[in-house]
């Protein structure tokens, strides 16, 4: 039987790459970067099946580019850089690489929560400039966290594990979900609130919900004024959740105490005037960097996609409704 071709967009960790080639043909993008709109489409020609990434943008134009593929394996849980409703009106199945990562984001979530709290970055960067003079009591004075309230925006999967390591810092929890969340109520008695009052009586904020229409620039200025002016913003999901340039407005005034972030609303480039920002903390999208997450999302996304390969329903496939038709 005729090996299928499949392509990576860009190198992810050998453990996936070694599932493929055992029975495909695989070529990866060489450069360490992402392919550019022309090199996607380009690569994509007579393909069976596709690796990529969260910086490519699987669209219509892709697919008429790709009429053979037989699956999207996206190697990201987020999937809003496909086109879900066009590839399951072509039949095409999608897959996303969940669990694998869900604990290491939520430990970002809270090495963010920490790093803006306690002002880890403003100091260390004192620090190593040589400019501290010596201990001073009014030095550095940040929020604390223990006893504080917790709000989770989405408590999926990752909204979940974030709230259940609150647990050691005794901090109620408040989290909106579109349903109930059982293990949240039993483990940590959380309250499921309306996002009104989540933002209201939050001391942090953390952000889990996927980027959709609905959530798209659900943090904006009017956000951020119903907010604690003593309270911290955390956002690992996804940058356009959160209306950036009113977010550099809001942390400027003092409308909010600060923010830890891990996504921007136009990557690589971060809004203007937030670089300079002392209340903020900006990690580069590392949430699920990881060895174990990145090497767990490598495998999951081969196994997806060579389950799509031999006409089997792959095990993360987002729109299982290709299956039924
Ligand atoms: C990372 O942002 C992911 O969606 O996996």
């Amino acid at each position: 039987m005729k090996r299928p071709r499949v392509y990576i967009t860009r190198m992810i960790p050998k453990e996936g790459i070694d599932l493929l080639e055992e029975s495909c043909l695989v070529d990866i993008n060489p450069e360490d970067r992402p392919l550019s709109r022309e090199e996607l489409i380009d690569a994509v020609r007579d393909r069976d099946g596709l690796v990529c990434l969260l910086t490519d943008r699987i669209d219509s134009q892709v697919m008429d580019a790709a009429p053979g593929i037989r699956g999207f394996a996206n190697f990201a849980v987020g999937f809003d850089n496909i086109d879900l409703k066009e590839a399951t009106k072509r039949g095409i199945p999608v897959s996303n690489t969940p669990d694998v990562l869900t604990s290491a984001t939520a430990e970002m979530a809270w090495a963010l929560l920490f790093a803006a709290a306690r002002r880890v970055i403003e100091s260390d960067r004192i620090m190593r400039s040589g400019a501290w003079k010596g201990w001073g009591p009014l030095q550095f004075i940040g929020g604390d966290v223990t006893g504080k309230t917790l709000g989770i925006v989405g408590a999926g999967r990752i909204g979940t594990a974030m709230a259940v390591k609150s647990k050691g810092f005794h901090m109620p929890v408040l989290y909106t979900n579109e349903s109930p969340n059982p293990t949240l109520e039993e483990i940590l008695g959380a309250r499921k609130v309306t996002f009104e009052e989540l933002l209201k009586e939050s001391d942090f904020v953390s952000i889990h919900v996927p980027l959709l229409p609905s959530t798209h620039h659900l943090f904006d200025r009017s956000a951020f004024m119903r907010m604690k002016r003593t309270a911290y913003l955390i956002n690992t999901s996804r940058g356009p959740v959160v209306h950036e340039a009113e977010l550099v407005a809001a942390l400027k005034e003092g409308l909010i105490a600060g923010a830890g972030l891990d996504v921007y609303e136009f990557e690589p480039k971060m809004a203007e005037g937030l670089a300079s920002l002392d209340n903020v903390v900006c990690t580069a999208h590392t949430a699920s960097a990881t060895k174990s997450s990145r090497s767990g999302m490598s495998v999951k996304a081969a196994r997806n996609l060579l389950a799509m390969l031999r006409g089997e329903r792959a095990p993360d496939c987002i729109n299982p409704e290709v299956y039924t038709k």
